[in-house]
């Protein structure tokens, strides 16, 4: 993403993003109250709840992320009787603009902060250490172009285009399996790396099921206008 604080920056030009932020946050605070299990998975004995954030780019909305879960969590752990404490860990691309990031940090953020590089499709914690793992918009990205939608060879060449919109079914086919592949990386490194009792917390961009290759350029678009007329008013 483009990274400082300009005037096309990401920080400067996420509003959507955060818009899906914002709606999740109810669904965030039952899901911490309901689903969190503090009882069968302690914090740890300092007391210390660890949270990631998996694909935070730059800019306000993974502090805001953050935060919701820090609020769910110090409300549902403090009627036990004790004072947690907060890490939170920023993740991204090594590419990311870290220096922004932390050079952004809320003054009076109430947790120690951290970041860590690298893909998300591999490990990038030790085993049982996350509570609580977050993404948002950001697992739609792939790792890589599948090599059959390159390939002049192939059924699913897709002749250049990066979208396939009318494009031949095995170039959905491939783009498909590839969401697949990777998907199942994330979720095996994150299945080792969060504690039993733990959370994850996945906004993903989607389109339904019944939903034909051939619509699926309007129907992003209608969810896409959904969310600026949620904005508009805000402004
Ligand atoms: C649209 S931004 C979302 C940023 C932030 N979560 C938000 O809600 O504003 C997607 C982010 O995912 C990151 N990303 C994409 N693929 C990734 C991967 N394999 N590993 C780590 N980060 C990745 C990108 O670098 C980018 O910063």
């Amino acid at each position: 993403m483009n990274g400082g604080h300009g005037r096309n920056s990401y920080a400067n030009n996420s509003s959507l993003q955060r818009n899906v932020i914002d709606r999740s946050k109810t669904m965030i605070d039952e899901a911490i109250a309901n689903h969190l299990d503090i009882q069968i998975c302690p914090p740890s004995s300092s007391n210390t709840f660890r949270i990631a954030d998996f694909g935070c780019s730059v800019g306000p909305n993974t502090f805001i992320a953050m935060e919701n879960i820090i609020e769910a969590i110090d409300l549902k752990y403090r009627k036990s009787g004790s004072t947690p404490e907060f890490h939170v860990y920023f993740s991204d691309h090594t590419s990311n603009d870290f220096n922004t990031l932390f050079a952004y940090l809320p003054p009076g953020k109430a947790y120690f902060a951290a970041g860590v590089p690298g893909s998300f499709h591999t490990r990038l914690f030790p085993k049982g250490t996350l509570h609580v793992a977050h993404s948002s918009t950001s697992l739609h990205w792939l790792s890589r172009v599948p090599k059959e939608v390159l390939d002049t060879n192939s059924p699913a060449y897709n002749k250049g285009r990066i979208l396939y919109t009318n494009a031949a079914h095995q170039v959905f086919e491939a783009y498909s399996a590839q969401f697949g592949k990777d998907i199942q990386a994330f979720l095996h490194a994150r299945a080792e790396e969060i504690v039993c009792g733990g959370l994850m917390v996945l906004n993903v961009p989607a389109i339904r099921d019944q939903t034909p290759p051939s619509e699926f350029q309007t129907e992003t678009f209608s969810i896409f206008w959904d969310l600026v007329s949620w904005t508009w008013p805000r402004r």
